[in-house]
């Protein structure tokens, strides 16, 4: 069925809490990304969900009316898909920005959801349109949600604090489309200012895939006999290149083994059994959406996230691990977060939080000069030269960003 497509793009939806994100992926897709029965115990959306939708087009409609998600046209003609999207639903809890910056490595736009009913700008507003912009993601739509719970006074008076809040940033020229996710009013004029705002990126199916690996999982219920037992999965985001069944991957750092007291990392390789995008097998798959890679691997070591934050690609392809790097750092003005004051420099011996892709490492700095200190990681990433650091130093009780790094060579 068309509407299974595989997803090209990836869209991040960012915003303060309860602003309606998960609403609006669900009016959008049908489907609700807040799986995990622990999010549904805390109302939060605490691992990256993805959600895909395809939006489509019916003829002789206008602008935006043509939009939709529907299958049928309000002539009962069929409508015919445009592309699909997944929606990465970045988590809007304050100590979880390091889930939304790894997330947001992988998004090539997003969405600021923003609600007409609560001064602008709200704490996690604010500090998702701060990451963006340091990450430099500038396809950007702004829905303004929950416009059915405000007058039109209050709407209009609440779309200039929009556009108060995100002059001289990264979302300056946005679109603000005003939208109800509840009550799903103007969600055409959405996917119209999205099919306008965020293009599906270039890609070059030629040059090695690599793809970054968010979750992996033990799909085997417990009991299964071990001629049953189906290999380990990995869950992630392919970002460059095409992987088909049956390739042989790599993954880097690999596993975590104990030798003579010391912790090692230990590459790992595997062949591509199965591959699963926009929720459907497939043989090959390319980028954007989250795609599912069933490999030969032992199950034990993928269980619970075991393998979340590698790099997987052709074996011999991938970019070396570090222990330690040496990164320029760019440090923002200030502290990212309602009570943030000014960033100090970053000084030798004190421990940072990075995260670089899909992983999240703390490390000593080793030395520090302005702009570009050295760290000593207490768990290697494998990542190449001039990949994006979201640094994060500790402030009170939680981790708080405080500026951009570079790996350097
Ligand atoms: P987190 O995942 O916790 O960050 O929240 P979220 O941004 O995903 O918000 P969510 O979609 O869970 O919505 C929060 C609340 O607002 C829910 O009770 C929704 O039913 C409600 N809501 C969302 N969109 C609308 C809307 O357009 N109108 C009204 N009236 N309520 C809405």
């Amino acid at each position: 069925m068309a509407g299974n497509q595989q997803p090209e793009v990836n869209i991040g939806l960012v915003g303060h809490v309860d602003h309606g994100k998960t609403t609006l992926v669900q009016a959008l897709s049908g489907s609700w990304t807040d799986q995990h029965s622990e999010e549904m115990k805390r109302g939060i959306s605490i691992r990256l969900g993805y959600a895909d939708a395809t939006f489509r087009h019916c003829e002789g409609l206008d602008e935006p009316e043509c939009y939709t998600i529907a299958e049928k046209c309000p002539d009962g003609s069929e409508s015919e898909p445009l592309r699909t999207v997944s929606f990465v639903d970045a988590p809007g809890h304050e100590t979880l920005m390091a889930t939304m910056l790894s997330g947001a490595s992988l998004m090539d736009g997003a969405v600021l959801v923003i609600s007409a009913n609560e001064p602008v700008p709200q704490p996690q507003t604010e500090e998702h349109l701060m990451a963006l912009d340091i990450i430099g993601i500038d396809n950007i739509v702004i829905a303004q949600n929950k416009v059915d719970l405000v007058s039109g006074d209050q709407a209009r008076q609440n779309y200039e604090e929009i556009q108060e809040f995100v002059e001289g940033t990264v979302a300056e020229d946005a679109p603000v489309v005003p939208v109800s996710a509840g009550q799903e009013v103007n969600l055409d004029l959405l996917m119209q200012a999205i099919e306008e705002e965020i293009p599906t990126p270039e890609r070059d199916p030629d040059t090695d895939p690599r793809m970054h690996v968010a979750r992996s999982f033990d799909i085997n219920k417990p009991g299964t006999t071990a001629d049953d037992l189906a290999g380990g999965v990995l869950g992630g985001s392919l970002v460059q290149g095409e992987l088909e069944v049956g390739d042989e991957i790599e993954i880097r750092p690999g596993r975590e083994v104990e030798r003579g007291g010391q912790t090692e990392y230990v590459p790992i390789e595997t062949t591509i059994r199965s591959l699963q995008a926009g929720g459907e097998d497939v043989d090959a798959a390319t980028p954007g959406g989250l795609l599912g890679v069933g490999t030969g691997l032992d199950p034990s070591l993928t269980k619970g996230d075991a393998l979340a934050g590698r790099l997987a690609g052709p074996a011999g392809s991938l970019p070396p691990t570090w222990d330690s790097f040496t990164m320029d750092v760019d440090l923002l003005d200030r502290v990212v977060g309602t009570d943030g004051g000014e960033v100090e420099e970053i000084s030798t011996g004190e421990p940072l939080m990075m995260t670089v892709g899909t992983a999240t490492t703390v490390g000593a700095v080793t030395s520090a000069r302005e702009g570009e200190c050295e760290v000593n990681l207490k768990r290697p990433v494998a990542a190449e030269p001039g990949a994006k650091i979201a640094i994060n130093r500790r402030i009170g009780a939680r981790w708080r960003l405080i500026g951009l790094g570079t790996l350097k060579e």
